[in-house]
């Protein structure tokens, strides 16, 4: 687990001034587009200097009152940095280029309704993101189609990527509980799957963290996170006890929609709608260089949204093969090995939209 102590490494001084001055003036913009709640994203930090000295902020064009700091510095004696605990396996840049939006058709009843219940929860993200008309995708291929009339602002990405993180946290926290307690409770093997769920969780968890350097909530955002996650959990709970397979299903929707999410952001960043965040130069948070080992000329907003696009690929192949799966007996494929005379040898989950039907990875 990563402790206060490295998250407020992860925004160190630098950044935090960078950051801050990158997220100051779209600030403004939020207001502009009308987003209905102006303290709904804040200045992540406030720079090294101003905390130690006089106590003047440095920035001339936000209000000083709307600054607040992430985490509060605070060293200890004995330890330099904490990193962390669950390594991140890593992606060439070819892999991360494969990756690409996709869909899986419902062909249940339960699909159907886990997809249904996705797209509203999209509908009402957009909403609340104050997501123009014109800043929609094709509406006939919502998952799928990345391109729009208008881009959306830096403001509302962040609006959108926080609040989406803060549930995609949820349900491998909620599955790898569950299925530890089952084991324990049955005194059964559970076949390696909540290593992975509880791992995807912890990912999700490093995104939201990362997210929170470039801007932090203010008291709106924070209160719709906090009742979301009090319905989610619960609702997770009760669907993931009872209804598993369609329960994975739901998440491989929901991951849909993050692929999606952050394959329109690369595309806007690579076309240069997003000012401060298409500078080669805009400084990443130290946390994600960390985490995902990012090497020196690769440290853009471009790169970091890459490799969090891959894990959501990942997260996206997973579930939908978990939800293909026998609940009760199948082994994880993700983490077995294979007979060398199996047709199928390692599964790639990210390259794989839909999942892989269970003939494939079980035989
Ligand atoms: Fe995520
Ligand atoms: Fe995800």
């Amino acid at each position: 687990m990563i402790s206060v102590g490295a998250s407020k490494k992860a925004c160190s001084p630098k950044q935090a001034a960078q950051l801050s001055r990158a997220v100051a003036p779209f600030l403004y913009q939020a207001h502009a587009v009308g987003l209905g709640y102006p303290a709904a994203i804040r200045v992540a930090a406030i720079t090294h200097q101003s905390r130690v000295s006089s106590g003047t902020r440095s920035f001339s064009t936000t209000n000083a009152n709307q600054l607040r700091e992430v985490y509060p510095a605070k060293d200890t004696a004995f330890i330099r940095k904490t990193l962390p605990a669950w390594e991140h396996p890593g992606y060439t840049e070819e892999e991360m280029l494969a990756v690409t939006p996709g869909h899986r058709p419902p062909e249940t009843v339960g699909d159907w309704v886990a997809w249904k219940l996705v797209r509203l929860a999209r509908w009402a993200t957009d909403l609340a993101t104050g997501i123009g008309r014109e800043q929609q995708v094709d509406m006939k291929n919502p998952t799928t189609a990345v391109t729009a009339g208008k881009p959306l602002t830096e403001a509302q990405w962040l609006v959108r990527v926080l609040f989406l993180e803060s549930i995609a946290g949820v349900p491998g926290m909620v599955g790898g509980m569950l299925r530890h307690l089952h084991s324990l409770r049955r005194l059964k093997r559970d076949n390696g799957w909540i290593e992975t769920l509880l791992e995807e969780s912890y990912n999700e968890r490093m995104h939201l963290l990362t997210a929170q350097c470039l801007g932090s909530p203010g008291w709106f955002m924070r209160t719709m996170i906090l009742g979301a996650q009090g319905v989610f959990f619960n609702a997770m709970f009760i669907s993931y006890l009872v209804l598993p397979k369609i329960s994975h299903r739901f998440v491989g929707y929901l991951e849909e929609e993050a692929v999606h999410t952050y394959t329109r952001l690369i595309r806007e960043i690579e076309q240069g709608d997003l000012p401060k965040w298409s500078d080669p130069n805009f400084q990443i948070p130290e946390i994600a260089v960390d985490y995902w080992r990012i090497p020196e000329g690769k440290r853009t907003m471009r790169h970091l949204m890459l490799y969090i696009r891959a894990d959501e690929a990942g997260h996206r192949g997973v579930n939908h093969t978990l939800a293909n799966l026998d609940q009760k007996e199948d082994p994880n494929p993700f983490v077995s090995e294979y007979r060398a005379n199996a047709e199928q040898q390692k599964p790639n989950a990210a390259l794989k939209p839909a999942g892989y039907e269970r003939e494939d990875v079980i035989g």
